[in-house]
């Protein structure tokens, strides 16, 4: 796949790299020139490209990744996404000192976010822990678990296959509405570090 992030930070250049260590194209967005991340992608090395936020967005699979109070202004523009899917990796952190979690007025912050995108599919997922934690890129990692939120089946589908497909677990919450509510800032989710090690099935239940 060629992943396209709306942003450069390290929550997506932690999942590029992953995504880049099994075979994955990336291409990277922020808010300014695609020249400003030549540094980084230089860094990411084969694989990895830079472009706008409207290219990023025309990828196959396209991680949103900027700050909560630039998520409006990211998808401003973008038009319609026409089934594209967008992952929400966003925490709705309105300002750090003092914290202050963003106004979602009872819904959750990836309905929010699919509001702002219309036409796209909306998978919440890598939004509960830290990057740190995830900041081993070799084969002997931890396999931490994600959790993913979405209305989607097929979109949820894929967002899963591609978190197990670089070396973690996935654990679908169910829809964005009520899983979302559970893995957001705010959820009794956030920051729950769970980890398995590899003689761990998980079971699977119907
Ligand atoms: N970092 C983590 O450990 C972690 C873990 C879980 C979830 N998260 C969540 O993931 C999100 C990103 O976190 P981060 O730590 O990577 O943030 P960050 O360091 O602030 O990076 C945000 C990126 O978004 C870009 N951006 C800002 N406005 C944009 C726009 N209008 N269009 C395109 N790109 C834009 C920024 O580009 P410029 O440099 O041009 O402004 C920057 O590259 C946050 O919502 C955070 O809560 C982070």
């Amino acid at each position: 796949m060629k992943i396209g992030f709306i942003g450069a930070g390290p929550g997506a250049q932690t999942i590029a790299k992953h995504a880049l260590a099994v075979g994955h194209q990336v291409l990277l967005s922020n808010s300014r020139e695609p020249e400003s991340l030549a540094p980084l992608v230089a860094e990411l090395g084969p694989g990895a490209a830079a472009g706008t936020a409207k290219e990023a967005a025309q990828q196959d699979l396209v991680v949103l990744a900027t700050k909560w109070w630039n998520v409006q202004a990211a998808l401003f523009s973008l038009g319609d996404w026409r089934g594209r899917i967008l992952v929400d990796t966003t925490n709705r952190i309105a300002s750090v000192d003092p914290m202050k979690l963003g106004d979602i007025s009872g819904r959750t912050s990836s309905e929010i976010v699919a509001d702002l995108a219309p036409g796209a599919r909306v998978v919440k997922a890598f939004n509960t822990v830290p990057m740190s934690w995830i900041s081993d890129f070799s084969a002997s990692k931890r396999k931490t678990a994600f959790f993913v939120s979405g209305d989607d089946e097929d979109a949820k589908k894929v967002v899963s296959d591609f978190i197990e497909e670089i070396g973690f677990y996935s654990l679908d919450l169910g829809s964005l509405a009520v899983g979302g509510r559970l893995q957001q800032t705010g959820g009794p989710l956030i920051g729950v570090d769970l980890t398995f090690n590899d003689r761990f099935v998980l079971p699977t239940i119907d």
